[in-house]
Formats: structure tokens, sequence, C-alpha cells
């Protein structure tokens, strides 16, 4: 089977955004290349180059947050990792087909331009995965 999906980034849950972006960079030199507040979705970001990907750092912004639910369930930690792929509606499908659980079934609006979907843990052994589709260049 041919494999087309390219690790986009991979996210890190933190409680306190700005701390975690001064201790990367403190331990390994990173460099926060994007920041963005999605209140809809009640989680700030923040990006860092790491080679070719890039590490995500995600911080609860309000109330409301899944992030904090998460927080609060399993700590500071791994919190996803995001695909980027061709076809992110084809991939959908056939990842439902295999009897995986989708989070979201139809992609929504991500960061940088994206189109972006989740699947349950339950479909990757314990691992929440986003998948990524960028506009075509
Ligand atoms: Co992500």
């Amino acid at each position: 089977m041919n494999n087309s999906w390219k690790l986009d980034h991979v996210a890190h849950a933190v409680h306190d955004l700005e701390a975690t972006v001064q201790h990367y960079q403190t331990m390994g030199g990173f460099t926060c290349i994007e920041r963005e507040h999605l209140p809809e979705q009640g989680v700030t970001i923040a990006f860092l180059q790491a080679g070719p990907t890039t590490i995500e750092l995600i911080a609860p912004l309000g109330t409301n947050s899944k992030v904090e639910t998460f927080l609060a369930k399993r700590g500071e930690g791994l919190h996803h990792l995001c695909f980027e792929v061709e076809d992110i509606d084809q991939e959908l499908r056939e990842l439902e087909a295999k009897g995986a659980r989708l989070i979201d079934k139809t992609p929504r609006a991500g960061s940088r331009h994206s189109r972006i979907a989740f699947v349950h843990p339950s479909a990757f052994q314990g691992v929440l995965v986003e998948l990524c589709q960028y506009p075509r260049a």
C-alpha cells in the first residue's frame, strides 16, 4: 500500500504557552514561527520550526476549552499527530470505511488556510490524529 501521509506537526498540550515557547527556545534553540488565538476553539497556539516539520504548542484560552478538559484528564504532554494529505475528503471516507471513528466527519477550517479533521484516538491505539490539507499552490 502506498503511503502518502506526511507528518505536518506534532502537538503538545500545555498550561502556559509563553513559558513553554521560552522553554523550547532555551532547551533546543527552537524559533517560534507563528502564533494564533482561536477563541471559537478555546485555544491559543504557537508553532515552532523543527527541521522539516513543526511543533504545535496548544494552551487553553478562556473557560470552555477542550484542551482544558484534556489537561485535567491527562496532564501536559502529547496531544495529537497531524498528517498532511492530498485529498482529505477521500481519506476520511476511506478511514470511515475501515471502521475508524471520526471526530469530524467533514473537514473544517484550520490554521494556515488548511482544512482539517480529527480522528478519534481509538482508531490509532490511543493517539489523537489530525489530517490536514493545504490549498494547492
Ligand atoms: Co494540530
